[in-house]
């Protein structure tokens, strides 16, 4: 069943890649046959020409503006995924035999985690599997070292629906993964040093990688390394050492537009608030029908990670979800359940609709 007669859109709850803004499609849509009336499309243009060199820097600045981006950050294009990032951090700045403070919260960072040991010292400041990853720490939790190359964390862990509601405390550089929470709130810069995000949850298609990263930052990356895996190298040259990513870029910047559009990240923040809290409402009145795996003081809003009683029940619940054009709910494979993706684009339309459902089921059975 669509809940667009228009488009014949179903409610995705996928948690990446991700609902996008329609109209963000929808122009994109033109603008892949002939963008600005050049009568050429954007994954055809030249990434050297004046087109392209339009829509980066449009990019560019509107992610400054939408972000608030400080001038004393880079903004970057990279490619690789979040996966590759968490390789290249440390071949970048896991240097001179100093350790770097890790915080394991998930998957993710526990990849991050592997990735980073294969390349120098990685000291686990917290480790989330003793609680099986159902909160995030508050700073007296944490065990970090006080020369560390730098503190990596994950803002928001998509498996498990959890996030940070502080960043954590340290006189280290600050580097954070947000690929599923970039850009759902504002961001304090005095608090980082580097933030990183995959597009395919909140910015726009995979393929792309979003870094914003302190220009103090790029002075350490060694010359050894390879070009495209040293982020001074790739800040030189504008993010086009070689062809980038064209449409990733170019969608990610029609999505900082319509943030803009949306009326900024405040703006984003509240329908976050919003949306997520009338899913989590029904999650919570529904006499312990259903379990939602994160502690409430880590809830996320991006990522609603939860189940049923039963997996046989977690089964029906997908099946009669889907027979009401709601996609994307099974969780993840580490965790089972179910997952509802609610990213920036997500409508609130669809929220609301999710939560009645989850009432009426719960009623039914
Ligand atoms: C928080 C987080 N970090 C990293 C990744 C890995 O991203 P990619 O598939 O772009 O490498 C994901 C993917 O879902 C993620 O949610």
């Amino acid at each position: 069943m669509a809940i667009s007669n228009t488009t014949n859109r179903i409610l995705n709850f996928s948690a990446g890649p991700a609902t996008l803004p329609e109209p963000v499609l929808q122009q994109a849509q033109v603008d892949l046959l002939n963008i600005g009336g050049s009568g050429i499309g954007i994954c055809e243009h030249s990434h050297r020409g004046p087109v392209f060199d339009q829509v980066i820097n449009d990019a560019v600045a509107n992610c400054r503006t939408v972000g608030n981006v400080p001038d004393e950050f880079e903004i970057l294009f990279l490619q690789g995924g979040a996966t590759l990032q968490f390789a290249m951090i440390a071949m970048n700045f896991l240097l001179d035999g100093k350790s770097a403070d890790y915080l394991d919260t998930g998957v993710w960072t526990t990849k991050s985690i592997a990735e980073a040991r294969k390349i120098g010292n990685v000291h686990l400041a917290y480790d989330g599997s003793l609680t099986n990853y159902d909160h995030c720490p508050v700073d007296t939790e944490l065990d970090l070292h006080e020369d560390a190359a730098y503190l990596h964390y994950c803002s928001n862990n998509t498996i498990y629906g959890t996030h940070f509601t502080a960043v954590p405390k340290t006189d280290s550089p600050v580097i954070c993964d947000m690929s599923s929470d970039m850009f759902s709130r504002p961001i304090d810069w005095s608090s980082f040093d580097m933030v990183y995000a995959g597009a395919q949850k909140n910015l726009g298609p995979s393929g792309v990688v979003l870094v914003i990263i302190r220009k103090t930052m790029l002075e350490k990356c060694p010359d050894s390394l390879p070009l495209l895996l040293n982020y001074n190298a790739v800040a030189k040259k504008g993010s086009m050492l070689n062809t980038p990513p064209t449409f990733g870029i170019y969608l990610m910047g029609e999505v900082f537009k319509w943030i803009l559009a949306e009326g900024g990240l405040q703006a984003i923040e509240k329908h976050n608030v919003h949306k997520a809290g009338m899913i989590y409402h029904a999650l919570d009145s529904c006499d312990g029908f259903y379990t939602v795996f994160s502690q409430k003081q880590s809830r996320s809003l991006m990522n609603i990670s939860f189940k049923t009683h039963t997996p046989e029940l977690d089964a029906l619940l997908i099946e009669e979800a889907s027979s009401r054009g709601m996609s994307g709910l099974k969780g993840h494979r580490n965790l089972g359940g179910l997952r509802a993706s609610v990213y920036n684009a997500f409508p609130v339309e669809g929220c609301a609709a999710f939560s009645e459902f989850l009432q009426t089921f719960a009623a039914n059975h």
